[in-house]
């Protein structure tokens, strides 16, 4: 969920609403709570059905990010007129589908609407238990900073894109946007995790930053322990960027690097993530732990710095 100026009415439904950049809102409902959010993409490969996968766990990747459980959601399908390949539409649709299926998320229906420029998602709504929700408002000073997958789909994805990238090496990308971060969630609830996010849009910096505000305290991240997709330095040496890049870094005064980094090196920090990691605040005593558990699944999880004590900040050392 981007962070949008509240205009609703204040109700006492709203437990979590535009207002601390939450992943997604959430209403009260009965003893239990509603978890909602919606997001599509532009393709991020040649294969409909892998795009339709991808596009699917970037969508339900909000509803794990507040500690969730997806139930059902609705296909959004910006779908072109112009000519397409036969199948790409139900290719797309069948990615999505296989992927709501192991996330046990029902589809119930959706919408389409012709739009030059292909894109598609999903609207989900979900289930949390109220007293176990990870906002971003929890992290706690002296908790461990751990991410779940490597940065970096935005400049590897345009590499790909722009033709400075072929098929394999883009691969383990895809693969990587594929995966679900259902069980990423689930271990760090089971770790005592207070406050969740994931890395989309904004970058690291961005989201981070998004979780010292509304906790109220700065975060240390050791640029050293971030794990990088394999293509995204070589794709930046050939020049490749985002459109989103210096907006995100400008959006961000309270970022200090403090670390001696170079323009690239940089740039990993605000790279728009696709259906990227959770980052996740851990009590320090349980982080070891977590990250056993994660790297079974999430071979990249990395813990990345600690929570401490105000002013709001991200720094990079
Ligand atoms: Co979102
Ligand atoms: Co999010
Ligand atoms: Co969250």
């Amino acid at each position: 969920m981007a962070p949008f100026a509240s205009t609703a009415l204040e109700h006492d439904a709203v437990l979590v609403g535009p207002g601390t950049a939450d992943d997604a809102g959430v209403y009260a409902f009965g003893d239990t709570a509603l978890v909602a959010t919606a997001d599509f993409i532009t393709p991020v490969c040649d294969d409909p059905y892998r795009f339709g996968r991808v596009a699917a766990a970037n969508s339900l990747s909000d509803v794990y990010a507040m500690g969730a459980s997806p139930l059902f959601a609705l296909n959004l399908c910006c779908f072109p007129d112009v000519e397409v390949p036969e199948g790409t539409f139900e290719a797309i649709l069948e990615g999505s589908a296989d992927v709501l299926a192991e996330a046990g998320c029902v589809l119930l229906g959706g919408h389409s609407v012709l739009d030059p420029e292909l894109k598609f998602g999903l609207a989900v709504v979900g289930q949390v238990d109220p007293g176990r929700m990870l906002t971003n408002a929890g992290a706690e000073p002296g908790q461990h900073l751990i991410l779940t997958k490597p940065l970096g789909t935005g400049v590897v994805l345009n590499g790909f894109k722009g033709d400075e990238l072929d098929a394999a090496g883009l691969e383990p990308v895809l693969v990587s946007m594929e995966q679900l971060n259902d069980r990423a969630a689930r271990l760090a609830l089971e770790h005592g995790a207070t406050a969740c996010t994931d890395v989309t849009g904004f970058g690291l910096a961005g989201h981070a930053m998004e979780m010292a505000r509304a906790s109220e305290v700065g975060l240390r991240v050791r640029f050293a322990d971030l794990p990088a997709h394999d293509a995204f330095y070589e794709m930046c040496r050939r020049g490749v960027t985002t459109g989103s890049t210096k907006a995100n870094r400008e959006a961000l005064p309270e970022l200090d690097v403090v670390a001696d980094l170079d323009g690239h090196q940089e740039e990993l920090l605000v790279d728009p993530q696709t259906s990227g990691g959770l980052l996740v605040a851990v009590p320090a005593g349980r982080s070891d732990a977590l990250l056993d558990r994660l790297r079974e699944a999430y071979p990249h999880s990395a813990c990345i710095g600690e929570v401490v004590t105000g002013p709001e900040r991200l720094e990079i050392v």
